[in-house]
């Protein structure tokens, strides 16, 4: 008897469609699973036999084969074994044939017949809308994400038992609903920072822009500290990058269930991170910190410290917004959007410039070149960070993330409107053709930054840096030309990391 189910296997950030083909015929009993499957899919036929027995079905005593097709995609993980289980069913004339005919099946099997969460549930139901499916059947705990795709009846299960009740016209659960959005976890905030007005401004620029920002400052100052309230300040993400967001948490196992994301990731990934942690890898190639921080911030914290190859890494998703992972014969493009603010030590002790330094210059030197030149060279503010003043620790905080985000919200309502169209989400998106047609630099402004080009402090990819970071900076003062202020006040937030950067190259 031939039977077959519909699942997907997870390519990427994809789905891709399996069809699960059953043949069961007399002979010595035995149970074979052939299409390209790993260990885990493998494994399948002891979970599946197990769940069918002790659910109180049978297992059929003939030759069963089942076929993942198509056979020359690899197949990862344990998300095929219910359905497997349920061709297992209708091939032995426990289920009806037709049951299982546009519906898709996903989920692992306990022993006990107990369906399990797998990874991917929100691509999985994507893939199964697009493939013209009508339904899905998997796990509850994937099924309020799955339930965000509109157009897909979503039924949630939790045992083997449970999924038979339905396949056989019994009572189905209440489809799946969409959770209320995850409420937004308590947020640290601006509030609790005393001093460091130009820091906060700063900081208020990158998330206005979506610049990339450097800290650099003695120990103790408060940089970790105020990278970790960025994302206080970042606008909420819009249904489409939440849904792309969580697409990719999901099918990082990062996530189970729960509503809408609003918040932005922020990813902090510790500095002993290998280049493949980075931006991705593995055999069957899974995200990177670079992906999961997509739509959000990626914060190295202590950026000397981490190694080289793994800073190196990081050139193309931050050129280009995506990375290319080729891995055997699979090819993944991981998309990385996101905005990186670093923190450093000015050198290995921590405290140059002040008498308290006691680094030589060969010190000075392996610090600056373990600060990757080409990563230098794409951040856009450069912030020094002094110790605040005695008073300024004992007066009140000079602001509160409310405030910033604010302004942060009312400056990118204006970079909306003017980059409608372009596919530029923000100023530091800006190609150089787009910088040309949109910048709106008044005569004034144009001849300071002419001056400064010609003292030499700045390399033409740094004009454009500043020029965008300029734009940023009227928009916040909401103005629609850049004028000489906003070109000084940006080329003040950068002429420095250019320096570092020559030094470093
Ligand atoms: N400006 C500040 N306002 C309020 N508290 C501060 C400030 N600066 C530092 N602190 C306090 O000091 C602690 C340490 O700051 P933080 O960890 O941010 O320092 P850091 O600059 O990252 O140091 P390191 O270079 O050693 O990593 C903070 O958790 C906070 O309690
Ligand atoms: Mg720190």
């Amino acid at each position: 008897m031939l039977a077959h189910a519909s699942t997907f296997a997870i390519n990427g950030l994809e789905s891709r469609r399996v069809v699960v083909e059953i043949d069961v015929r007399a002979g010595l009993p035995s149970f074979a699973i052939v299409g390209l499957p790993d260990r885990p899919v493998r494994e399948a036929r002891e979970r599946v036999r197990g769940a069918i027995l002790n659910s109180g079905f049978e297992f059929p005593l003939k030759r069963v084969t089942v076929n993942l097709a198509p056979a020359g995609l690899a197949k990862t993980g344990p998300g095929f074994d219910l359905a497997i289980a349920c061709t297992v069913l209708v091939a032995s004339g426990q289920v009806p044939v037709e049951a299982l005919r546009g519906l898709a099946v996903l989920g692992e099997l306990g022993l006990d017949g107990e369906v399990r969460a797998v990874p991917g549930a929100l691509a999985v139901a994507e893939g199964a809308l697009e493939a013209g499916l009508k339904g899905m059947v998997l796990p509850h705990e994937g099924a309020g994400e799955a339930a965000l795709v509109e157009g897909l009846e979503v039924i949630g299960v939790a045992t083997l038992t449970e999924v038979v009740e339905v396949l056989r016209g019994g009572e189905r659960p209440a489809p799946a609903r969409v959770e209320p959005a995850a409420p937004a976890p308590e947020e640290p905030d601006l509030a609790d920072v005393h001093g460091h007005p130009d820091v906060i401004e700063a900081m208020t620029v990158a998330a206005a822009g979506g610049h990339n920002l450097l800290l650099s400052g003695p120990p103790g100052v408060g940089k970790t500290m105020l990278a970790r309230r960025l994302p206080s300040i970042l606008p909420p993400l819009s249904r489409s990058e939440a849904l792309e967001v969580m697409r990719i948490h999901s099918i990082a196992g990062l996530r189970a269930g729960g509503g809408l994301v609003s918040a932005r990731p922020f990813r902090a990934p510790h500095h002993t991170i290998s280049a493949s942690g980075l931006v991705g890898g593995g055999s069957v190639p899974i995200p990177g910190e670079a992906t999961l921080a997509h739509h959000g911030v990626l914060f190295l914290d202590e950026l000397s410290e981490f190694p080289r190859p793994s800073l190196e890494a990081l050139r193309q998703p931050l050129e280009e917004g995506r990375v290319t992972i080729v891995r055997g014969q699979q090819t993944a493009i991981f998309p990385t959007r996101f905005m990186l603010v670093a923190a450093t030590n000015p050198c290995p002790c921590g405290h140059a410039p002040s008498r308290r330094c006691r680094c030589t210059e060969a010190d000075f030197a392996r610090h600056r070149r373990r600060l990757s030149g080409p990563l230098l060279d794409r951040i856009d503010l450069l912030v020094p960070i002094q110790r605040p003043s005695a008073e300024e620790l004992a007066r009140s905080p000079i602001s509160a993330s409310r405030i910033e985000r604010e302004r942060v919200l009312t400056a990118r309502e204006r970079q909306d409107r003017r980059l409608a169209g372009t596919g530029a989400g923000c100023n530091a998106q800006m190609d150089t053709r787009l910088l040309r047609t949109h910048l709106q630099l008044r005569p004034e402004a144009e001849v300071a930054l002419n001056e400064a080009y010609r003292a030499g402090n700045l390399s033409a990819r740094a004009r454009d840096r500043a020029l965008r970071v300029a734009r940023t900076i009227a928009d916040l003062a909401g103005s629609d030309r850049v004028g000489r202020d906003h070109a000084i006040a940006a080329l003040g937030h950068r002429h420095d990391s250019e320096l570092v950067a020559e030094a470093v190259a």
